[in-house]
């Protein structure tokens, strides 16, 4: 019996053809997250320390992303640490099972299971691949397949049975009609015992119809062999979708944002709208908070407790929302700090800002962030007021207790001082400090 973790390996190496997409398919995104990072999470999760990817068609993409983002859930804060990451090169594409064996001269000393995973399944949990992991190896078996039960089967691979055997896998392209009737199908995950499945993989030949090598034509080869096959069969079918297609890819979205908006809700988070609300996951939001419908909010983002968000709000990667804080309608935050109980109600953009606690941002204040060649900074200290329709043009500082008049503009390396007011364009002080011009 092997108790120790597998290897996961992901295949990610398939040209994602049915995509029509210049964009290797495993990069694409579902709920603000490449399908490869979704898969990879999920092993992340269940426990797994090692990883090999089978890159191809967009080595070069494939890889760079795997680099920048750890791999997981990207610039989360929350880099996936395995103790190895590692691609296998898969320079014809002749199959999964081709794929599988590219990774032989890597994994030819361990003895123990490898988690085979297409990284065309982002919806796959992590409790499933544990519990997939924990039967497959309580059992003693050599080979295990990941299946559940789909109201359209079409596309996938059909589980052929002997009782509680599995004896084979057909590929829809082969399947006989009574066979294309089965409604069990494969997921394309599977377990082995590294030895016997390279020892099997070696034997396969080419698939006559579509001149490739199967990994499913592996199943068929163990049950010959007297060995034992189970399938370890899932009741969410939702759960093992492939990504072949834009549908399929909006589908996947679908569904992992339910997951994640039912993660908010347990938390104590009301999402008045569910349908009409896009979180990426893996975002952080307080208990308390309300979100209001048609809120967009990026990965890589923090909401404090007790917040408002929306409706028509749209915060992107890397802010942070201190509690109770509150982010208006049509209001655009991006790569921000907004302080505790601040309000930034209506019609603004905050972009590279960070804004201080007890802050009021009024309607239509725009951060003009960027001069034609850098994103700049702006920063609006603790308790200041920044009139309506201010433009702040970065980089700028705003002092603690400040106010801006109505229509200003704030020019860049200007500092509105600590408790002044400024008006105007370009933005002057006046007040009982600096004396204005009376009318
Ligand atoms: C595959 C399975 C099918 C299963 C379905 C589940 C085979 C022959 N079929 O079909 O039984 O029901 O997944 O979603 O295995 N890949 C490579 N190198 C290759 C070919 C593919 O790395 O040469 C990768 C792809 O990038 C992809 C994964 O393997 O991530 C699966 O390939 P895909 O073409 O999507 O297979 P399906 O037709 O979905
Ligand atoms: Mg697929």
């Amino acid at each position: 019996m092997s108790r120790r973790p597998p290897v996961a390996l992901i295949l990610a190496a398939g040209r994602g053809e049915r995509m029509n997409s210049s964009l290797p398919k495993v990069l694409h995104e579902a709920c603000g997250v490449t399908l490869l990072g979704h898969v990879l999470e999920t092993v992340r999760e269940a426990g797994i320390k090692r990883v090999s990817v089978v890159v191809g068609a967009g080595a070069g993409q494939v890889r760079s992303f795997l680099r920048e983002s750890s791999g997981g859930i990207a610039r989360s804060g929350n880099p996936l640490r395995f103790r190895r990451l590692e691609t296998v090169s898969q320079t014809n594409r002749l199959g999964t099972a081709h794929a599988v064996l590219q990774a032989e001269p890597r994994l030819r000393h361990w003895q123990g299971d490898v988690l085979i995973l297409p990284g065309d399944a982002p919806c796959l949990r992590a409790e499933t691949v544990r519990q997939f992991i924990s039967d497959h190896q309580k059992s003693g078996r050599v080979a295990s397949v990941l299946t559940a039960e789909v109201a359209a089967p079409d596309g996938y691979g059909r589980i052929l049975r002997r009782g509680d055997e599995v004896v084979g896998i057909r590929e829809e392209r082969d399947a006989t009609e009574a066979e294309r009737k089965i409604s069990e199908v494969s997921s394309g995950v599977y377990l082995f015992r590294a030895p016997q499945l390279f020892r099997q993989l070696r034997k396969i030949k080419k698939n006559a119809t579509k001149q490739e090598y199967y990994l499913t034509d592996v199943m068929e080869m163990f049950a010959r062999s007297g060995q034992c096959v189970r399938a370890h069969r899932i009741d969410d079918g939702r759960e093992i979708l492939g990504v072949n297609t834009r549908r399929e890819l909006a589908l996947a979205d679908q569904i992992l944002r339910g997951q994640e908006l039912e993660r908010h809700a347990q938390n104590g988070v009301t999402i008045l709208d569910p349908a009409q609300t896009y979180i990426a996951k893996g975002v952080v939001i307080g208990g308390g908070t309300i979100i209001h419908p048609f809120t967009w909010v990026e990965r890589d983002v923090r909401i404090g407790q007790d917040c408002e968000i929306g409706p028509f709000a749209k915060i992107r990667s890397a802010s942070r929302i201190h509690d109770r804080a509150a982010i208006g309608s049509f209001v655009e935050v991006a790569r921000s700090e907004i302080g505790e109980k601040t309000c930034v109600k209506h019609l603004s953009y905050v972009g590279d800002a960070r804004i201080g606690k007890g802050v009021n941002i009024g309607a239509g204040t725009i951060t003009a962030n960027f001069d034609g060649r850098k994103k700049n900074r702006t920063v609006v200290e603790d308790r200041a007021l920044v009139g309506c329709d201010t433009v702040l043009v970065a980089p700028v500082r705003v002092g603690r207790g400040a106010k801006t008049g109505a229509g200003s503009v704030v020019l860049a390396r200007q500092t509105v001082p600590r408790g002044e007011t400024v008006v105007g364009i370009p933005a002057h002080v006046v007040g009982k400090k600096h004396k204005g011009r009376k009318r």
